[in-house]
C-alpha cells in the first residue's frame, strides 16, 4: 500500500473516524512499527511535515531516519537512459533501490517546479520512487497534491463543524512568491468526498486544474462566497494557466476581520506556514475562529493513520 492521492482513501469518513480515535490514545500501537523504519527525504524544506510525520511513527515504535537532498544528498538523476555528465551524480533507480534496503516505508517532500508543468504533472520525484522503491511511499507533499495536509484537514473539519452539510470555503489569497497548488489541489479532492456546501473563490484567471475542481462551485466574488460560511480554508496559488506566474497579488484578498463578519461565525483554517498581513490579518488569526494550530496538530493523527495502515497491511 501507497499513501500518494486521496484516491488510496477508500472511506474518508471511516479514515476520519479512525484517526479521532488514535488522537484519543495515540500510543495504543506502540508494539506495530517495533524494529521497522521509516525513511523521510525531503526535496524542500518542512516544519510540520517533518516533525508531525516522525512523531506519528514515534508513537508507533518506528526507528526514524531524516535525510535533505536540498544540501545533504547528491542531486538525482530521473530521466531513464541519461547521459550523466552534467550536474546529477545518482540516478534515482540506485537510490530508490538503496534507501529501500534501509527503511520499510520511505516518505518524500518534493515539490513543483512551478517552470515546466507537463513536467510538474508528471511528479517525476514521487514517481520514480514508486517505480524504483521496493518498500511502500508516503507522499509528504508533491507536485500537485498534499493529502497528508488534506487528510488533517478533515478531521479537523470533523472535530469542529456543528451541522452535518457546513458551508465550506476555499479562498486563495495574495502571497509574494509564486507557490505551488499542491495544497488547494488535495483540499479540493478531499471536499469532494465530504457532504458540503463547497465553493472555492479566486481572482478570475487563478482556476486550478478543471479536471481536479469538477463539480466544485466556484466563485470570483470572495465578499459573495463567503456569506453564511462555517469553515474559511485560505491558500495562496500561483496561476495555473500562465504556469507558475503571479499574474494577481491584490491584498483586497486577504483574508481581514471585516470579511469574517460575512460569514456564520466561521472557523478560519489555513494549512501553515502562514504570511501575516498578507494572506491573513493578524485579527484573524490572532482570533478565537482560527483553528490553524489545531489543524496542524491534527498532522500527527494524519499521518499516524497511513503509517498504521502501511505496517498493518505489511504483516
Ligand atoms: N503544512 C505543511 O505541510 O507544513 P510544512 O511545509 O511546514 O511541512
Amino acid at each position: 500500500m501507497n499513501y500518494i492521492s486521496l484516491k488510496n482513501i477508500d472511506s474518508l469518513d471511516k479514515w476520519v473516524k479512525q484517526a479521532l480515535k488514535i488522537k484519543k490514545k495515540p500510543l495504543k500501537n506502540k508494539k506495530l512499527g517495533k524494529n521497522k523504519t521509516l525513511g523521510m527525504l525531503f526535496f524542500n524544506p518542512s516544519l510540520r511535515t517533518r516533525l508531525s510525520t516522525q512523531k506519528a511513527a514515534l508513537n508507533l515504535g518506528m526507528n526514524v531516519m531524516v535525510m535533505n537532498f536540498t544540501n545533504e544528498g547528491w542531486t538525482l538523476e530521473f530521466e531513464d537512459g541519461a547521459v550523466m555528465n552534467q550536474g546529477a551524480s545518482e540516478h534515482i533507480k540506485e537510490a530508490a533501490e538503496v534507501v529501500s534496503q534501509y527503511c520499510d516505508i520511505i516518505a518524500v517532500r518534493a515539490f513543483a517546479g512551478l517552470v515546466d508543468k507537463e513536467k510538474d504533472n508528471a511528479e517525476t520525484v514521487l514517481a520514480g520512487f514508486l517505480k524504483h522503491a521496493t518498500v511502500p511511499i508516503v507522499n509528504m507533499e508533491g507536485c500537485t497534491g498534499h493529502p497528508l495536509q488534506a487528510l488533517a484537514d478533515a478531521i479537523t473539519m470533523a472535530e469542529y463543524k456543528t451541522v452535518h452539510k457546513p458551508k465550506v470555503v476555499l479562498s486563495w489569497a495574495p502571497h509574494p512568491k509564486a507557490l505551488p497548488q499542491a495544497v488547494a489541489n488535495s483540499f479540493v479532492e478531499m471536499m469532494l468526498l465530504q457532504d458540503a456546501d463547497f465553493v472555492i473563490t479566486h481572482p478570475e484567471g487563478y482556476e486550478l486544474n478543471p479536471e481536479i475542481t469538477k463539480g466544485a462551485t466556484i466563485e470570483h466574488d470572495q465578499n459573495k462566497a463567503f456569506e453564511n460560511a462555517d469553515f474559511i480554508y485560505t491558500k495562496n496559488w500561483s496561476n495555473y494557466t500562465d504556469y507558475g506566474k503571479i499574474t494577481n497579488n491584490d491584498p483586497n484578498w486577504t483574508v481581514t476581520a471585516e470579511k469574517m463578519a460575512l460569514t456564520n461565525n466561521a472557523k478560519f483554517m489555513h494549512c501553515l506556514p502562514v504570511r501575516r498581513n498578507v494572506i491573513v490579518s493578524d485579527e484573524v488569526l490572532d482570533s478565537e475562529n482560527s483553528i490553524v494550530i489545531e489543524q496542524a496538530n491534527n498532522r500527527t493523527y494524519a499521518a499516524q493513520l497511513v503509517l498504521q495502515k502501511i505496517l498493518e497491511n505489511a504483516e
